[in-house]
């Protein structure tokens, strides 16, 4: 907290769309995504511009952030860079980015204020959060999404044993003030491999 004020950092990260927001005090201060600051459309891979982008509008540094809280459709963001560390996948690292990416103090950074959320869980608090309403109900129809493992067990239905290897495909919730409940999942079954056909 810096002057009163409590900063919370959103990263999408490595995957299509890359970007960053900030909250002060739970309001709005400054979203990008990557494509603005990079000209390449749907800009993929490390998240550093976007993330000095919003603390240079804020006019902070990373340390007086209270929060921040990454999401990456593939793996929980810790899972893909260790991933990215071992296996060379240009289209999520290639190799600039990868030096950019080892001087970040967020590059698998296991301090306690550095969380990942699974993919619909993200898109559910996305839609919300910022909706006019008290209660309602929320529909996510996705390409693909998070591992039955790396969601909370909280918000998969009960009930609901899938295959450990299926990825989110669907996600239904209501929702009555901050409070999110799962109602059902519909799972993207591993039967080709990661982006097979069914996506
Ligand atoms: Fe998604």
């Amino acid at each position: 907290m810096v002057a009163g004020h409590t900063y919370i950092l959103g990263i999408n990260a490595y995957d299509h769309d890359v970007s960053a927001c900030l909250l002060r005090d739970g309001e709005i201060i400054c979203a990008i995504e990557k494509e603005r600051i990079t000209r390449k459309k749907h800009d993929t891979g490390f998240y550093q511009e976007v993330v000095d982008y919003c603390l240079e509008t804020a006019g902070i540094n990373l340390a007086e952030v209270l929060q921040v809280v990454r999401n990456c459709y593939i793996l929980p963001v810790h899972d893909m860079e260790e991933r990215l560390m071992h296996q060379y996948m240009p289209h999520y690292l290639d190799g600039p980015e990868r030096e950019k990416a080892g001087q970040s103090p967020l590059f698998l950074s296991k301090a306690d204020n550095v969380v990942s959320t699974s993919h619909h869980h993200t898109h559910a608090y996305s839609a919300f959060t910022a909706c006019p309403f008290e209660e309602g109900a929320i529909m996510i129809v996705d390409g693909v999404g998070s591992y039955p493992s790396d969601v909370v067990p909280q918000y998969i239905p009960p009930g609901d044993s899938g295959n450990p290897l299926a990825r989110e495909s669907e996600s239904y919730y209501t929702f009555s003030g901050a409070q999110l409940t799962p109602t059902k999942k519909v799972w993207l079954e591993p039967a080709r491999g990661f982006l097979s056909d069914e996506f």
